[in-house]
């Protein structure tokens, strides 16, 4: 089992307690700083709420860096500010209740972030919950601008060709959008199967308020079918969402699927060395009916 980085992640805290705090450490901040700072933070802020929704939590506008100069302070202001106002960005953003304890303990957690950067793809998600653009829902967080990639077609062969074809005829031939699921480090302490377990239904709680969204869709070496073999303890990740409707597809092989998947566990790491073992990132597709049929049939089964 991983270290726990999750264990600063305290609970859940009110909405106007977050906003006190985040309040406090914007002061705290920016004292002594020259005002001309908030006022580029507020500049941001403006700017990340025109451009962002819709967009992918690494796909900043280039407009952005010009404001945050080679200021070290600016990043965590930035987060803090956002916080400050989250209450009065709710109504905008759309958060279901059971999604927004969630919400209310990483905001806790990113309130006391002191490296941040914009350059840390762990920062842009922290960034985009901040936003009410990325939801924290237990095992992962959820952003709503996932798209099937084009590769996906001629990736896998021949059956998964038809099977994809046949799921694009269903939807449409859209590519999207569809609720995206990301490994987060600060949340792997929910990174078990109660945690998937409770990301579904929360994923399930934010597709009934997108009406647009056509399911979920998570690609990582994890949903590799190899894992029956090699990792059997992470076969619960597929497991679940296929038995509830879910398919996989293959994507391919790439330097990073290999440096997740050997991250962790020896017994990967050995394989890969001794060439038996070639981390491919896989596709998982949940389509919007059979998760939230899943999702209805559990309801009650866990807390
Ligand atoms: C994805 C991830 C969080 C899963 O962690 P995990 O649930 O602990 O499972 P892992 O298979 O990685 O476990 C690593 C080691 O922890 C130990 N372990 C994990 N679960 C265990 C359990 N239930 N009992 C005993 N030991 C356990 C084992 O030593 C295992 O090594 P092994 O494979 O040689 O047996 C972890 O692999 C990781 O952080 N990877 C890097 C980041 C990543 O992949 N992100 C996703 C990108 S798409």
């Amino acid at each position: 089992m991983t270290d726990d980085p999750c264990r600063a992640v305290g609970p859940a805290r009110p909405l106007a307690e977050i906003t006190r705090a985040a309040e406090r450490r914007v002061a705290a901040l920016a004292a002594g700083r020259n005002p001309a700072l908030l006022a580029r933070v507020d500049a941001a802020i403006a700017l990340l709420d025109q451009t962002m929704p819709g967009r992918g939590h690494r796909d900043l506008p280039a407009e952005l860096f010009p404001l945050v100069g080679d200021d070290a302070g600016f990043v965590p202001l930035l987060a803090a500010r956002l916080l400050a106002g989250i209450a009065a960005r709710r109504p905008a953003r759309a958060v279901p209740d059971p999604v927004l304890p969630e919400l209310q303990r990483q905001a806790m957690r990113i309130l006391t972030l002191d490296a941040a950067s914009l350059d840390d793809d762990g920062f842009l998600k922290d960034l985009s919950i901040c936003l009410l653009l990325s939801f924290p829902c237990g095992a992962q967080v959820v952003e709503q601008t996932g798209c099937l990639p084009r590769m996906a077609l001629p990736s896998g062969g021949i059956t998964q060709a038809m099977q994809l074809a046949r799921h694009l005829a269903a939807t449409g031939y859209r590519p999207g959008p569809y609720l995206e699921i990301h490994t987060h480090t600060p949340m792997l302490g929910d990174f078990n199967p109660a945690g998937w377990e409770r990301c579904y239904k929360l994923v399930a709680d934010l597709l009934a308020l997108r009406p647009d969204c056509l399911g979920m869709i998570g690609g990582s070496w994890f949903y590799d079918p190899a894992l029956a073999m090699i990792s059997p303890r992470l076969t619960y990740l597929a497991d679940t969402p296929i038995a509830g409707g879910a398919f996989r597809i293959r994507l391919g092989h790439s330097e990073a699927d290999t440096g997740h998947a050997t991250a962790t566990s020896p017994t990967r790491r050995k394989l890969v060395a001794e060439g038996r073992y070639l981390p491919t990132r896989w596709l998982l597709i949940w389509p919007r009916e059979a998760l939230l049929t899943w999702a209805a049939s559990r309801t009650g089964a866990i807390q």
